[in-house]
């Protein structure tokens, strides 16, 4: 089976109705970046931020996956698929997507203050209106807190998606403005015979000298020209 590889960002979850980042009217237009989706904000304000997580958390109750995380789930079917995402919903495991890979962590997980990338302290949460509460601890008695990766932060799973990229004959980018490294910079690991796609309905930042096939279209329409063009069969 070849392999393929998803670089998926918030444009895919776009039409599943979660607001996408940068975007006119987009989640950093709302809250201030710094404040609520990095390291030095944690720790000026613990409170808001894990606030600002327990409600994104309790969204993911109202959102199903859209046609574009199905397809990409369908593709197993044919290729031998990874998806690393820089998204921290769930809806490519729920679309049916089994080789995932967070980059910037998960709302449904919880981590320690101390020691957030040890094992031991990482916690599924059962359900998405659990929320993280001041007070509640990791298993190092540190204060719980989101397991997501912040600004300021080390990105640990850059290596083991670095070597997915590498690896892959087909890689496809959906909806990242690739404007945060290091997740922008993994197209730069793609082998040189590798085909790249890219769908996104206002790409931008793509790089010009890598022959990347771009698909200027929102993510269900974009998936479902693609699968037709790699598997010859109409999406249903
Ligand atoms: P952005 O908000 O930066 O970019 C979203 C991209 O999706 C843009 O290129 C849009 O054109 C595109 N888009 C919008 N609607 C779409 C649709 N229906 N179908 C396909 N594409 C669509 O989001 P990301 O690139 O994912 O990190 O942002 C990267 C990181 O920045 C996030 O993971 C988050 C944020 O700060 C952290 O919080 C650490």
């Amino acid at each position: 089976m070849k392999k393929m590889v998803f670089l998926t960002g918030a444009g895919i979850s776009a039409e599943s109705g979660i607001t996408t980042f940068r975007d006119s009217g987009g989640l950093w237009e709302r809250y201030p970046v710094e404040a609520v989706a990095s390291i030095n904000g944690y720790h000026r304000d613990p409170e808001l931020v894990i606030n600002f997580y327990n409600e994104r958390r309790h969204q993911l109750a109202d959102v199903q996956p859209n046609e574009a995380h199905r397809l990409v789930a369908k593709l197993e079917d044919t290729y031998d698929v990874c998806v690393v995402t820089q998204n921290v919903d769930n809806l490519h495991e729920r679309a049916g997507s089994h080789n995932v890979i967070h980059l910037h962590g998960e709302l449904m997980k919880a981590t320690s203050t101390a020691n957030p990338n040890d094992p031991k302290c990482i916690v599924t949460l059962p359900a998405t209106d659990s929320d993280i509460n001041i007070g509640d601890k990791a298993a190092d008695g540190s204060q719980l807190r989101p397991f997501i990766v912040w600004f300021g932060e080390s990105v640990p799973m850059i290596e083991p998606a670095a070597e997915e990229v590498s690896k892959a004959d087909i890689v496809v980018v959906v909806g990242t403005s690739l404007n945060v490294y290091p997740a922008a910079g993994l197209l730069g690991y793609t082998r040189r015979d590798a085909g790249i796609y890219l769908i996104d309905p206002l790409p931008n930042n793509v790089p010009s000298d890598m022959g990347i096939h771009v698909i200027a279209k929102k993510a269900t329409e974009g998936m479902r020209d693609l699968y037709e063009l790699l598997t010859g069969k109409a999406a249903e």
